[in-house]
């Protein structure tokens, strides 16, 4: 029993001894994000690391090793001057490029300086502290990757979607247009001679905007609030352009396989990997007791189910009141009226716990990667009504690979809603489409957190690991492309076409003119 006791102490000490000290910066308050994140810092933790989190999301009962840093609290939509939260099913219409100038860009800007002026941030910078690695969400917060300049740490990103073009270029990983589609970008048919050219549009758009443009502002929140760092401070595209290691919340079993350089690494469902969270006990016994299973209808946190216009309200209700099914509902008010005997209301639902009850028979969603993967880690078939962001693109993927369908927004009456609802719940194909996908979800190496520790203490072990970053990254944009090898080629091919036509064509007149000489001696 002692030396059981003793053997324990000294791994206990050995992992101590390995243990580092981590910034983790997830400032950004939405939801979604944080379910993903979360986990990660938490995991660190657990692993022995004195984790410290910049995060709009506290922690109710952190262990001794996770320290919590504020941000100031303040709602998205009263930084960017919209007057208050919009109706969000009202964002159906907006095309991307609105998406991004009039909220990712301008929210990024206002949340960022929203960031660096929080009282509680001001205090921790203002302090002496030493970090072996920082690890920052990539998502519109460029100027808080200068952390890892301050701390003179190396840097992790980690992102709450996939892969996008701004991951590529910093990386210089290929972009693969034809393939990998701007993540809030909708396009009906993506691989399309048009679908394509939209894509490269929007990609140069975005290219242009955000690093001549938008990064200029995170740039001026440096000055602003970043004053007293060792001069010259390097440029937020280039300290970017230096992180160790990029995780993409992405999997090639559901996203499009793409090719990625050693330093970017999937870890799609990492916030699923352990989680052992049990249902309430009314929902247990609600989804126990369901004779017929159950459907699930959720449009996330962000929106609101109770913003739903009436016509559209009404249809939804209607259609819950022909389904066998028992239906439950993410539902925001006190009262619902006219409120069909086979459905459940409540404010909040935990949804993975849902998810996974062997009794679920169909997800009605949003379309959020969140949810997404969630339905897919558990096998679940999807009808998505896509309002926004990249829930379009992620209802297609479900779609196109055979375990769900989308419903327009705009689609939305009785009979539609009814019989989208209806085809996947009875036609067993998309149930076995849906449980396929969820096994090859699951079937890796390791599982996706574990996937994340390994690579963001492999960084921690291996110093930065400089040696993994792409050394086309040395290279200028027309030599990593190889334009100047190309261009002098085709120079090259050119002037030799050029030369062998002018050739031909003076031996060809000196011919002509002998032989019309010959023909003028004939003549005469
Ligand atoms: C852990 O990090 C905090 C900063 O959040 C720091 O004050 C503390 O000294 C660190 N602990 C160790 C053991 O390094
Ligand atoms: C920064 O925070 C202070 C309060 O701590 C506030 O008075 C000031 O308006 C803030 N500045 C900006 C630009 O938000
Ligand atoms: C079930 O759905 C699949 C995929 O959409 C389709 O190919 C098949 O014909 C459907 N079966 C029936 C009986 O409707
Ligand atoms: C790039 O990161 C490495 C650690 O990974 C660090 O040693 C180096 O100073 C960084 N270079 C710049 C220009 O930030």
């Amino acid at each position: 029993m002692d030396a059981l006791k003793y053997v324990l102490l000294l791994l206990a000490l050995a992992k101590y001894s390995e243990s580092a000290n981590i910034l983790y910066v997830v400032p950004f308050t939405a939801k979604s994000h944080f379910i993903m994140l979360r986990p990660i810092g938490l995991e660190l933790a657990r692993r022995g690391h004195n984790v410290t989190v910049i995060t709009g999301n506290k922690e109710p009962n952190p262990p001794p090793n996770y320290h919590q840093i504020m941000v100031d609290k303040k709602e998205i939509w009263e930084l960017i001057g919209a007057g208050g939260r919009p109706n969000v099913f009202s964002m159906v219409n907006v095309p991307a490029e609105k998406f991004h100038e009039g909220i990712l860009w301008k929210g990024g800007i206002a949340f960022t300086e929203l960031v660096l002026n929080s009282t509680e941030i001001k205090a921790f910078l203002a302090k002496d502290n030493k970090f072996d690695l920082v690890i920052s969400e990539q998502f519109f917060q460029e100027a808080l990757n200068l952390f890892a300049y301050k701390y003179n740490a190396p840097l992790v990103l980690v992102t709450t979607y996939g892969n996008c073009m701004r991951h590529n270029i910093i990386t210089r990983n290929p972009l693969q247009l034809a393939t990998v589609l701007q993540e809030f970008l909708d396009v009906r048919d993506p691989t399309s001679f048009w679908g394509r050219m939209r894509n490269l549009y929007f990609s140069m758009y975005e290219y242009i905007y955000w690093r001549y443009f938008y990064m200029e502002e995170q740039e001026q929140l440096v000055k602003k609030y970043l004053k007293d760092l060792p001069q010259p401070v390097p440029n937020l595209y280039d300290v970017e352009r230096n992180a160790s290691l990029i995780l993409v919340n992405s999997h090639f079993s559901f996203d499009p396989p793409t090719a990625y350089l050693s330093n970017v690494v999937e870890i799609g469902g990492s916030h699923l990997s352990k989680s052992d969270a049990k249902l309430p006990e009314n929902l247990q016994k609600v989804l126990d007791n369901a004779k017929h299973g159950v459907v699930y209808m959720n449009f996330g946190s962000n929106v609101r189910s109770s913003e739903l216009p009436e016509d559209k309200k009404k249809a939804i209700l209607n259609v819950f009141r022909r389904l066998k099914q028992t239906v439950l509902w993410k539902w925001e008010e006190d009262i619902l009226e006219n409120k069909p005997e086979n459905l459940v209301v409540q404010k909040w639902m935990p949804q993975k716990e849902i998810l996974s009850h062997p009794n679920i028979r169909l997800f009605v969603s949003h379309g959020g990667l969140i949810g997404t993967q969630e339905a897919t880690f558990h096998g679940v078939p999807i009808v998505g009504v896509p309002i926004y962001a990249d829930q379009y693109n992620n209802l297609l993927q479900v779609q196109n690979i055979g375990y769900g369908k989308i419903l327009e927004y705009h689609e939305i009456d009785e009979e539609t809603l009814y019989n989208r609802v209806n085809e996947v719940l009875t036609n067993d194909s998309y149930r076995k489409k849906a449980k396929e996908v969820s096994r090859r979800f699951r079937d890796r190496p390791l599982n996706a957190l574990d996937t994340a520790m390994f690579w963001i203490e492999y960084v921690i072990r291996n110093n930065g690991a400089d040696y993994i970053k792409n050394p086309a990254l040395e290279l200028s944009w027309v030599a990593s492309n190889m334009l100047d090898v190309y261009a002098f080629i085709l120079i090259l091919v050119l002037g030799v076409v050029f030369t062998t036509v002018k050739i031909l064509s003076i031996v060809l007149s000196l011919f002509k003119s002998k032989d019309s000489k010959k023909q003028k001696k004939k003549r005469s």
